[in-house]
């Protein structure tokens, strides 16, 4: 496993893997990586020659009053996983190569981009999009790697790839969950033991609204005050969004019908969670 810092020499690595005809798979990660990650990566391997890993916190990202220079950084706990798990690059390039001073061009997905996640973090999706953008535009994949954890941002990444015509696939991963059902994520490791144990509460929700469904109930206010009241039983957890929205184009749905996705968004003191499911109506 090779760790590349400069975008010249991972295009000369690109350059040369492409011509002998291999095939690129690439996961994009701001590091701190969890089994979710790896399971991206696995997947890569099944599909692709050669696969890229690529860890950079992207400033562009977060709110000024959001946790980027608090976000959990451990490249050598990164660098060791990757390696066990077979990736065979690193691309971990600093800020200044990713946005050099007098940097100036922001790709943005109209209308996807502002609401659930994109509502509550204004900015936040132009500062991922620009960011892939780039990434794909260095690493030339094949295929790329998301996980359906971040559907919203899959979602805005999928919509990108196909209204600028940018030549690799992606593909969607499903969510991998700790063994009490929390959705893992780098930011699980914020969470105090008891806020840790209240996080649980997301996946009940979740649960609790593909029952209803299952059992028939079409509406999403209904769907979406029954599990408000079962998450409010948790007295440290504030909510942030649950909606229930069409998986094509993300609009809130008043009545189910068809692939639905119910998505939500709690704080459990200063540590945002996002979940979701995604259900046949
Ligand atoms: O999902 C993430 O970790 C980030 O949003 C991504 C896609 C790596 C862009 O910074």
């Amino acid at each position: 496993m090779r760790i590349i810092r400069s975008i010249k020499k991972l295009r000369q690595f690109v350059k040369n893997a492409k011509r002998k005809g291999k095939t690129i798979g690439f996961v994009p990660t701001m590091g701190y990586l969890h089994e979710g990650h790896l399971s991206l990566l696995r997947e890569a391997k099944k599909d692709c020659d050669i696969c890229v890993v690529s860890i950079f916190v992207n400033p562009i990202q977060f709110g000024p009053k959001e946790d980027f220079s608090r976000y959990p950084r451990d490249i050598k706990r990164d660098k060791f996983l990757l390696k066990s798990a077979g990736a065979d690059i690193i691309f971990y390039p600093s800020i200044k190569i990713m946005y050099p001073p007098g940097f100036l061009t922001f790709v943005v997905i109209e209308r996807l981009s502002d609401v659930l996640c994109g509502n509550s973090r204004p900015g936040h999706f132009k500062g991922v999009t620009t960011v892939v953008t780039k990434l794909f535009n260095i690493v030339q994949a094949d295929i790329a790697y998301f996980g359906q954890k971040d559907i919203q941002q899959s979602i805005i990444i999928q919509k990108m790839v196909e209204d600028l015509n940018m030549p690799l696939k992606i593909k969607l991963m499903p969510i991998v969950r700790e063994i009490d059902g929390l959705a893992m994520s780098s930011r699980n490791v914020y969470l105090f033991p008891q806020q840790r144990s209240d996080a649980v509460i997301l996946w009940q929700a979740l649960k609790k609204a593909k029952q209803m469904i299952n059992m028939g109930e079409r509406s999403s206010q209904a769907i979406i005050s029954s599990i408000k009241k079962l998450i409010c039983t948790k007295k440290r957890v504030r909510i942030d969004y649950i909606d229930c929205v069409s998986i094509d184009n993300l609009t809130s749905l008043r009545k189910l019908k068809g692939r639905v996705i119910i998505a939500l968004a709690v704080w459990i003191g200063k540590v945002r969670l996002i979940d979701n499911i995604i259900v046949r109506a």
